[in-house]
């Protein structure tokens, strides 16, 4: 399986408690242009619901990999950097 970053944007009506409700979707377009800016083979796949929702914005990767919870604007490098990491450690 290619590696890949799991991006919840999973909206719910009239709460906050959904990965989308805290940012979720800018998020992941501010992950998809890093990861193209590194020139890194990496899949982001965005679903609906990884069962964290009170954590939100969450994504982790994949397979078995990282979780991230509560994720801000400011962890979008750090988690590039960790998604690069994990490629090299599971090659396709
Ligand atoms: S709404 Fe994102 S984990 Fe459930």
């Amino acid at each position: 399986m290619k590696p890949k970053l799991i991006v919840c944007v999973k909206q719910r009506s009239q709460t906050s408690d959904s990965c989308a409700g805290r940012g979720s979707l800018a998020l992941a377009d501010q992950l998809q242009q890093g990861i193209r800016k590194k020139g890194l083979n990496i899949d982001l796949e965005k679903v609906h619901c990884l069962g964290e929702c009170h954590q939100g914005p969450n994504m982790r990767l994949a397979p078995g990999g990282e979780f991230f919870h509560g994720v801000e604007a400011k962890d979008i490098a750090m988690i590039i950097d960790k998604a690069g990491d994990f490629f090299i450690k599971n090659p396709p």
